[in-house]
């Protein structure tokens, strides 16, 4: 099946050639001249083309006439210019064939603008609309501006696992993998035995990359890995999910400054790239998701990150004459609603805060000379809040065997990890980036459900 994408024909310049397309149809009309005008989609762009079919076609009666938005169509015609506004070229149908018919009664996407609450109902068909093909499309170029941002750095994408026998943020919010039957679990003195489970140990699905992405840093200098993430963390909020994709540079001989410079760069790469190919998209965007989406990525591509410690952010916060609902006290943790006011009220623009108290942090964060900090890094940006959370890791064998300690975390399972610190430890940091939490500032999107394909969140997994 040979067949040429809309997007190229529209941007054709070959009046008179024959191009076969294939795709769904947007809507149909009659016209009084004995034709009908179909709109078809194939989702290679967000236009559409215009189909002109002729009463004259041999199955005009019996199929193009009961045509109805989804159906499927394999239409070859020639290309002529328009002489109606909306669209520079047109195809005039010479045979139009029904590949796959849609029900009016039941198919669920007719003309009219649908919430996007009842979208994620019908996840199996809403990527035929315009916002989920926009977002789809700007997610793909998002993910190609990644690795091409890394590869021209010279940094080697590694595949973390996604199996894993460690906690990496020492959060308990693990998704547990087993192949125990779960009605008939195995114990000794009470508790699950795992000896009898598929690894012999407890498993679960990993929280970050980074652990795994340290190895290799201190072996190959600069990595990235880009894999899926899993947290079981029961948050019901717009920029939570329970299966998310994170992107996770690691350098080795690498301090906080060079962290935050690449986090810096990297952002304004990646922003660049989908202005410059991502343009129809972005305008749509604009149009009906939010009119300052594109400014917002100009403004950041062209300005330095205000950068702070979490100390200077405390006094800020602790100062505004608004109503938070967590209170602001040097030791406690950032809030969603502080990390807004920074942005939105005080910068107007993306922040970077450094330098967190070490209790609020994991333990691989590298302590400062004041014992009381760690080398944190968070960029925040308006609107979403915290978008990359990274450190400078601890090189230090003995600091970081406290620092596990007070923390309670079980040494044994880490012992690789510790072990790196005895074995020519290096200086040496990274960071991950939230890629849904991405695409939604990039997009405008409000809810981090309609930026991922198939949203997994408490309580939804079915498809
Ligand atoms: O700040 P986090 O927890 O950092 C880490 O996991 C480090 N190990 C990263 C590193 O240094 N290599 O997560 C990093 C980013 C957050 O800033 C946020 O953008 C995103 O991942 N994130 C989530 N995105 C969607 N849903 C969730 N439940 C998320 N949790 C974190
Ligand atoms: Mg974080």
């Amino acid at each position: 099946m040979k067949r040429t994408r809309i997007s190229r024909v529209l941007a054709s310049e070959e009046i008179g050639s024959v191009f076969t397309v294939m795709g769904w149809v947007r809507t149909k009309r009659e016209s009084k001249g004995g034709f009908s005008f179909i709109e078809m989609n194939d989702g290679s762009c967000m236009g559409s083309l215009q189909v002109i079919a002729g009463e004259d076609l041999p199955n005009y009666k019996d199929d193009v006439a009961k045509l109805q938005t989804g159906c499927s169509v394999r239409v070859k015609g020639t290309l002529v210019a328009s002489p109606a506004k909306g669209q520079r070229v047109e195809l005039r149908a010479d045979e139009i064939e029904v590949l796959g018919w849609a029900d009016p009664e039941a198919y669920p996407l007719q003309k009219k603008r649908h919430s996007f609450e009842f979208l994620r109902t019908i996840a199996h068909l809403r990527p035929r609309t315009n916002t989920f093909g926009a977002v789809a499309r700007v997610r793909n170029a998002a993910s190609f501006a990644i690795h091409s941002f890394f590869q021209e750095k010279g940094f080697v994408y590694v595949h973390t696992p996604i199996i894993t026998g460690s906690d990496a943020e020492g959060a308990g919010a693990l998704f547990r993998v087993t192949s125990l039957d779960l009605a008939q679990v195995p114990t000794v003195g009470g508790h699950v035995d795992f000896t009898r489970d598929f690894f012999g140990s407890p498993a679960n699905l990993t929280v970050s990359g980074q652990l795994e992405a340290e190895v290799y840093a201190l072996a190959l200098g600069d990595v990235y890995t880009f894999g899926p993430t899993f947290r079981a963390e029961n948050s019901n909020t717009p920029r939570h999910l329970a299966e998310f994709w994170m992107v996770e540079p690691e350098m080795a001989f690498c301090d906080l400054d060079g962290n935050v410079e690449l986090a810096t760069d990297f952002l304004k790469y990646v922003f660049s790239y989908i202005l410059e190919h991502c343009g129809e998209d972005m305008d749509f965007f604009k149009r009906f998701i939010d009119p300052s989406c594109i400014e917002t990525l100009e403004s950041l591509i062209s300005q330095d990150f205000e950068r702070l410690t979490y100390t200077e952010a405390v006094e800020i916060l602790s100062k505004a004459k608004v109503p938070f609902e967590f209170p602001v006290d040097w030791g406690s943790d950032i809030q969603a609603e502080h990390e807004k006011y920074l942005c939105e009220k005080v910068f107007q623009g993306p922040v970077v805060l450094t330098d967190y108290p070490r209790t609020i942090k994991p333990f691989y964060m590298k302590v400062n000379e004041d014992r009381r900090t760690v080398r944190a890094m968070d960029v925040l940006v308006p609107k979403i809040g915290e978008i990359i959370g990274g450190s400078q890791r601890e090189d230090d064998y003995d600091t970081l065997l406290e620092r596990m300690k007070e923390l309670n975390i079980n040494l044994d399972s880490y012992w690789w990890y510790i072990d790196l610190r005895r074995f020519g430890s290096a200086p040496h940091s990274g960071f991950g980036l939230g890629f849904e939490r991405l695409v939604q500032f990039i997009t405008g999107m409000s809810n981090i459900r309609d930026v991922i394909p198939f949203p997994r969140t408490p309580g939804n997994v079915s498809f």
